[in-house]
């Protein structure tokens, strides 16, 4: 599967088109922002980190019943995936009160939440990545109100899923961001990445609560050994094999 033209360059991948159209592929880059790319660096080795990483995040999720846009892995920083129409929201979902939510709440930092709690933010960097209600999203026209009940419904069952596996990893699943696309049938697929760049993860066998940061809270919060943290979110990601539904452990 040979890159053709450039489709897309964010600020941690970049799309090509191939030589089919319904497939693309995604590079990975090693180049890390945050705040809106008001702060930018690079993280050694994070592009096939994240990439193998979310492909085997993607996999397990198959395997339970989610599609996703994941097709294959031609080069450790390459995934192929389907094509997809991404849709233009950020799905947030948050099990433990961090980050934006402590900042706009007041929740203290750690305290779980009763409910995972779903929020749906405007992907528009231009507006900063706005929080929104269900009656801006609906005004705006960025889904139908039936696609925003099957957004939630999967961005719960994909926590569930998640928590249970980063869980048996020593792996606390703090609160993660999701993109979602639709295929040529309007299918909803889920897309883009899962990694340490879009997820926050605390290491379970640490209660310091810097040292347990094992994401890019790293290095958003200039706390170091930023490579190391997603090292052992990989290693310990690549460790838990990935069970088909309904084949018996041996
Ligand atoms: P927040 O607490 O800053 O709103 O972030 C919530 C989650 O979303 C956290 O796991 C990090 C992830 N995230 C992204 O993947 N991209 C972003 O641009 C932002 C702001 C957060």
């Amino acid at each position: 599967m040979s890159p053709n033209s450039i489709l897309y360059e964010g600020k941690a991948k970049i799309l090509y088109a191939t030589d089919d159209p319904a497939v693309l592929l995604t590079h990975f880059k090693d180049d890390a922002t945050a705040f809106n790319a008001q702060k930018r660096g690079s993280i050694a080795g994070k592009g096939e980190m994240n990439c193998a990483i979310s492909s085997h995040l993607f996999q397990l999720l198959e395997t339970k019943g989610i599609a996703t846009h994941w097709l294959g892995c031609p080069a450790p920083n390459q995934m192929t995936v389907r094509s997809v129409k991404i849709l233009p929201l950020e799905v947030v979902i948050r099990n433990i009160a961090a980050g934006s939510l402590c900042q706009q709440t007041g929740l203290p930092l750690g305290q779980v939440l009763k409910e995972p709690l779903v929020e749906f933010y405007y992907k528009n960097d231009a507006l900063g990545d706005p929080l929104l209600t269900l009656d801006r999203l609906l005004l705006l026209e960025l889904a139908t109100s039936a696609q925003v009940e099957e957004l939630r419904q999967k961005a719960l069952q994909i926590n569930q899923i998640l928590s249970d596996f980063f869980g048996k990893c020593g792996i606390t699943l703090v609160d993660f961001k999701l993109e979602f696309g639709l295929d040529q049938q309007q299918s909803i697929l889920l897309a883009d990445e899962i990694s340490p760049d879009t997820c926050r993860l605390w290491n379970q066998s640490s209660a310091d609560p810097e040292q347990r940061v094992l994401d890019k809270d790293r290095f958003r919060r200039d706390l170091g050994n930023v490579e190391d943290a997603y090292r052992q979110v990989l290693e310990r990601v690549l460790a838990q094999p990935i069970q088909p539904e309904g084949e018996a452990m041996l």
